[in-house]
């Protein structure tokens, strides 16, 4: 892990209640928790809710959503604005997780567009990306990363990554127990920050790069002994409170 301060961010997905969020609140504060930003995302249903209780609790907790409409108004049935968002003060939304990409037919393209609505209105967006088994076999992981990254790049610029953080996290490790080694992370986060680098030196130093794929808290401090590793976004391991304050203090 280099300078930059860590970023530990845990998806609940389609998991989690209302007793859940009173258990995250009330323990995690900053007597345990200290210099590393933590945001957790719940079901969008319990946005509110939770934001307001981590703001009475004066928990370190960031509340975060899991997905938002690149459509500012209108007629789109289920959909959630990001300034929905805004309004009720949240501050991160994550952006292309996979199964959004594959089980809702999200696009590098949409994904691009959702990361710059949620810019749009100073929302952090953590962008993900990240192979399939099948696509590393076949040598195919950069060209992949690449594709993700450079539509954002194309809309946005490269300076949008100023205000993004981005996620690598390999399908095959999602959910699977296999997390990626330290090496092969490593690896692929050097080349995230390299390809940024061609565009702009000082943005690519300076982007959080997290991993995600089967962190849990035993192999989360080797993950983040790793010089581009800034933390890291939790899928399983982000519902059980002392797994995900494990994780956070290894950080
Ligand atoms: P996992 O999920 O930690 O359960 O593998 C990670 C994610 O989907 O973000």
């Amino acid at each position: 892990m280099n300078q930059l301060k860590p970023l530990i961010a845990a998806n609940w997905k389609m998991n989690g209640n209302n007793a859940l969020i009173a258990e995250f609140t009330t323990k995690f504060n900053a007597s345990v928790i200290k210099d590393v930003d933590v945001v957790v995302c719940p079901a969008s249903v319990y946005l509110e809710s939770f934001k307001r209780q981590v703001s009475a609790n004066n928990s370190v907790i960031q509340v975060g959503a899991q997905n938002l409409s690149d459509k500012l108004s209108g007629a789109f049935t289920g959909e959630i604005s990001t300034e929905m968002l805004s309004e009720i003060g949240i501050d991160h939304v994550i952006v292309g997780h996979s199964e959004r990409r594959s089980l809702f037919g999200e696009t590098p393209e949409l994904v691009a567009k959702k990361y710059q609505t949620a810019l749009a209105s100073n929302i952090t967006p953590i962008l993900c990306t990240g192979e399939s088994e099948q696509q590393r076999d076949a040598k195919e992981t950069f060209t992949i990363i690449a594709n993700d990254i450079d539509a954002v790049v194309d809309l946005c610029g490269i300076e949008s990554f100023k205000n993004g953080v981005i996620a690598y996290e390999p399908v095959w490790a999602i959910g699977t127990g296999k997390s990626a080694t330290p090496d092969q992370a490593q690896e692929v986060h050097q080349f995230i920050r390299s390809h940024l680098a061609k565009h702009d030196e000082e943005v690519a130093a300076g982007v959080r790069i997290l991993y995600g794929g089967s962190v849990n808290e035993k192999n989360a401090a080797e993950l983040f002994k790793q010089q581009d590793i800034n933390g890291a976004l939790v899928g399983g391991a982000g519902l059980v409170v002392e797994k995900f304050m494990s994780i956070c203090q290894n950080a």
